[in-house]
């Protein structure tokens, strides 16, 4: 009766196809079926599946006016590590919305380096909750954002710029609340123990007294991140394929479960319910994710097993006191490579809006991703790091290839680009 397992399904889901999709997107989703042949109807399902919700996606993408040139070079295959000088809330602005499979970065910490100062707290968190709002439409649903920051000791200037106005400043506990006012939920804190500081000083000025004791600072947060944007749209069973499902609960806020209604699905419980499912759970337990080159390996898993986790830091200044990286806060592999393991597969996109030496984008193009950076300050950087990249031998050995995008010209102040929201 029917001429293949396609036609089955979208006879079952054609009323809900009509409904969300025009005449044009149903068409061009029967043309991305129409040559296909599959030998087993669970391949059809899968196909029919993944096209299903690339055309949903595109639909949601269209709704935000992004760069078509730049997403060219972001989707373009050549090269799997993308350096773009400029800053990330401009350059996110141009992206397509929720285009980027993870986020992994440690953002400047205040005015800890020499490279970006404010001339308040207030006004370095106003500009980082731009940037994470932005972020927000940018990630992929039902994926993570990892974020590694320290609790500083500086002067937040908002009652005194007096050298008297230096205090543990907690940049981490500020940061959970901008993640959770733009919307996503904050699931775990990796506390990074860095081991015994380099240096000895104890910040008690000599005096072995009481009121004079203070402890230095060895631990820095990885925050882990998720978003889930509400989304009511069905998406199909996993096991037949059809829309022919109905909302369940939401398995978490933000995430909408469904239970299938087809009564002659593959699946059917004793009880005779249907399968119950979520777009997430589509994408966490889809075979092709299950595939032999997503498992993550064992010492990853043992190494990351409690929330506090002992690594070293970078050791950027050699014997002559000069810079080996080319950047003054670079974090170890161990943060990205954690990161990227465990909450990306294999040829997804890895981005980092701060990217200081592309740390991020070189490991995770290392690991068969496409790693994407935007880093603000070009003049400063771009030589040592392009140097360094191109010397890294390992690069040829793990076919690592870059190219550049250059935005940094685009004179456009925060100000401007806040308003533009
Ligand atoms: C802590 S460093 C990141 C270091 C990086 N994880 C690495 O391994 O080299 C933060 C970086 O963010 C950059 N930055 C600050 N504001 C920015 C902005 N608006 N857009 C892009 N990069 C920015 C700084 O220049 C700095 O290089």
């Amino acid at each position: 009766m029917y001429k293949n397992y396609f036609d089955k399904i979208l006879s079952i889901s054609d009323t809900y196809l009509n409904k969300i999709f025009n005449e044009k997107e149903y068409n061009n989703l029967k043309n991305k079926l129409k040559e296909k042949k599959f030998t087993k109807d669970s391949k059809y399902v899968n196909y029919f599946i993944q096209e299903y919700t690339q055309q949903i996606k595109n639909k949601y993408q269209l709704e935000h006016k992004y760069n078509q040139k730049f997403s060219k070079f972001l989707e373009d295959k050549k090269n799997n590590l993308k350096i773009v000088w400029g800053d990330c809330l401009n350059v996110l602005k141009k992206m397509k919305s929720e285009s980027i499979h993870l986020m992994v970065t440690s953002p400047p910490y205040y005015n800890a380096r020499e490279y970006s100062q404010w001339k308040n707290l207030n006004e370095y968190l106003d500009d980082m909750k731009s940037i994470i709002k932005e972020t927000y439409r940018v990630l992929d649903n039902h994926r993570v954002w990892v974020f590694n920051v320290g609790d500083i000791f500086d002067n937040p200037k908002t009652k005194t710029t007096s050298v008297w106005g230096k205090q543990r400043i907690p940049l981490g506990a500020y940061f959970i609340k901008i993640f959770e006012d733009e919307g996503f939920t904050f699931v775990d804190d990796f506390i990074w123990d860095k081991g015994e500081p380099q240096s000895e000083r104890n910040k008690n000025a000599g005096k072995p007294y009481p009121m004079y004791q203070y402890p230095l600072n060895c631990y820095e947060h990885i925050f882990i991140f998720h978003k889930h944007r509400l989304d009511l749209t069905k998406f199909p069973c996993p096991r037949c394929g059809t829309l022919n499902v109905n909302g369940n609960t939401q398995s978490e806020p933000g995430l909408q479960s469904w239970e299938c209604k087809n009564n002659k699905c593959f699946e059917r419980s004793k009880s005779n319910r249907g399968k119950r499912f979520s777009l997430k759970t589509n994408m966490t337990q889809s075979k092709s994710n299950w595939s032999e080159i997503n498992i993550v390996d064992e010492n990853i898993i043992k190494k990351w097993r409690r929330d506090i986790v002992k690594f070293n830091p970078v050791i950027k200044i050699n014997s002559k006191g000069n810079n080996l990286i080319g950047h003054s806060a670079p974090f170890p592999e161990d943060i990205p490579e954690m990161s990227i393991k465990m909450f990306s597969y294999v040829n997804e996109k890895v981005l980092d809006p701060f990217a200081g030496s592309f740390t991020t984008p070189k490991v995770a193009a290392e690991l068969g991703r496409v790693g994407i950076g935007i880093e603000l300050n070009k003049n400063d950087f771009k030589d040592a790091i392009i140097k360094r990249l191109n010397e890294t031998g390992d690069l040829l050995k793990k076919k690592v290839t870059f190219e550049e995008c250059d935005f940094s010209k685009e004179k456009v102040t925060n100000k401007q680009l806040k308003k533009d929201f």
